[in-house]
């Protein structure tokens, strides 16, 4: 595959279209105020990027205005792997918040074929889209949940219908924004392991935003850290977890983690 045009080294060979993604120069002001500026990042094809910051660092608008869903300033930029156009790649997204009257009837089945087919719902649908809704809720390990109302889905398993959604087809650009609350850690954990495992088989560029800064040393490829209206640090984990800046934001010191992850890293190296 010829990415000989992609002009950043740190691009790799990838199976998908898309090269990468590059935001430059991204603004966003909302109701007359400024929320973000000068926002430039690069996602990689295949890449895990974590987006961290304090609440209300404008994380949810950065996916938005990618998304397309309000207005921005700045430029988006897709680098495609075949021609290096800047074709506009097919988008998924899982939103932070999603408002559901827990009354209403309506299951996982129909959303999935609301979303695909012209079918209204209540309609008796053929065994060919319900055998498809189960083959794309088994990405994320939901089938069990297909016959489910909405109402009914605990957090975690809401989360997990959304992402089989946002995957079906799978898009180019995957953007997860992580509820805040409504998930235990197991649930939390489970997600991160699904989100990593189809990133590689499908070799999905994610830009994921996240609360569980553990999960993020974890899982992450890179991590974006916005505040101030901007990505005051972009890096590997280590790298953003050891600024001076992130340190004084979330109040912790990962040196010892990472310098325990390293560690751990060589000792194991010895061991094969
Ligand atoms: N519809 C809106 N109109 C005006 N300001 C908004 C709107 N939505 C969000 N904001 C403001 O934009 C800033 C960033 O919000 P958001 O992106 O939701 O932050 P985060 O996701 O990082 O917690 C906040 O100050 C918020 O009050
Ligand atoms: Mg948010």
């Amino acid at each position: 595959m010829n990415h000989s045009k992609c002009v950043n080294s740190e691009c790799k060979t990838c199976e998908c279209n898309l090269c990468c993604t590059k935001i430059n120069n991204f603004g966003v002001k909302r109701g007359g105020a400024e929320i973000l500026k000068d926002v430039n990042l690069h996602i990689h094809c295949g890449d895990l990027t974590a987006v961290i910051g304090p609440n209300g660092a404008g994380k949810s608008t950065l996916l938005k205005a990618i998304l397309g869903d309000i207005s921005h300033t700045g430029e988006l930029q897709f680098l495609d792997a075949k021609n290096n156009g800047t074709t506009r790649p097919s988008m998924g997204y899982v939103p932070q918040k999603l408002e559901l009257d827990s009354t209403s009837p309506t299951s996982v089945l129909d959303l999935f074929a609301a979303a695909h087919t012209n079918l209204p719902i209540w309609f008796s649908y053929p065994k060919r889209i319900r055998e498809r809704v189960r083959e794309s809720l088994a990405r994320t390990h939901g089938e069990h949940l297909i016959n489910k109302r909405l109402g009914e889905l605990s957090g975690g398993e809401l989360q997990r219908v959304l992402l089989a959604l946002a995957l079906d087809p799978i898009p180019h650009l995957l953007l997860l924004d992580e509820p805040v609350s409504g998930i235990d850690q197991k649930g939390l954990e489970l997600f991160y392991e699904t989100v990593s495992i189809l990133r590689k088989n499908y070799d999905l560029s994610i830009i994921l935003v996240s609360h569980d800064l553990n999960l993020v040393a974890e899982y992450a490829d890179r991590v974006a850290f916005i505040n101030n209206k901007t990505i005051e640090c972009c890096g590997t984990p280590e790298e953003v977890f050891t600024n001076e800046k992130v340190i004084q934001t979330f109040g912790l010191n990962w040196s010892n983690h990472f310098q325990k992850a390293e560690k751990d890293r060589v000792a194991n190296a010895f061991m094969v």
